[in-house]
């Protein structure tokens, strides 16, 4: 059987920054990971074929470089745009923004940044990769944390308005198996 394979990139400099967006290099916590990804894939892959998909963000290509397949970096898979939020803490946002804030708690899925997209545009936009998807073997996507909610959601069946809530930690595979209902689920963690 086929199977899909996802991870955020490794831990990124904004990550360790608490900031949104952007597109910075790793960590060196992140380097780690990238520097590991590529024994865990092989362990879980075998000698099967598998083809990688990035997004055209440093932080992704950077996690994928050591991998030892076919490349293809797709500007869909891009993390959600924040618009005038890019580059911000929370705080920062909480402060300069209080009401976009607020009314990003009250409906997550549907709130849109301003100048940038909602979880419900990206879903909008990740269709292509979804149909491209179905139709391909082995994938592994080096991710966002924000895109792959919406890919692991669309897999799993998850509901709207719990999407934006599903937690994607860093420095974890995981694989899904589509079955004839549903798909079988299972995370290899890596120690960084
Ligand atoms: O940088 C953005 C995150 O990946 C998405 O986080 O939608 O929970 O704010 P959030």
């Amino acid at each position: 059987p086929r199977n899909i394979f996802f991870s955020r990139h490794g831990e990124s400099q904004y990550n360790v920054e608490g900031k949104i967006g952007g597109d910075s290099y790793l960590s060196p916590q992140g380097e780690k990971y990238a520097e590991a990804l590529p024994k865990l894939v092989q362990d879980a892959v075998g000698d099967a074929p598998l083809t990688v998909w990035t997004s055209t963000l440093k932080r992704t290509a950077q996690t994928a470089a050591g991998l030892p397949y076919p490349k293809l970096a797709w500007k869909s898979l891009d993390e959600l745009d924040a618009g005038v939020c890019d580059a911000m803490t929370y705080e920062e946002i909480e402060k300069y923004y209080p009401e976009d804030y607020a009314s990003r708690d009250e409906d997550k899925f549907n709130y849109r940044y301003r100048g940038g997209e909602s979880y419900r545009d990206v879903v909008v936009r990740l269709e292509p990769v979804i149909m491209e998807l179905e139709r391909q073997e082995n994938i592994l996507i080096i991710g966002h944390q924000a895109i792959l909610r919406c890919l692991y959601a669309y897999f799993h069946g998850l509901a709207q308005e719990d999407l934006p809530y599903i937690k994607i930690p860093l420095h974890t595979v995981i694989q899904l198996t589509p079955k004839a209902y549903g798909c079988d689920e299972k995370r290899f963690q890596l120690p960084i």
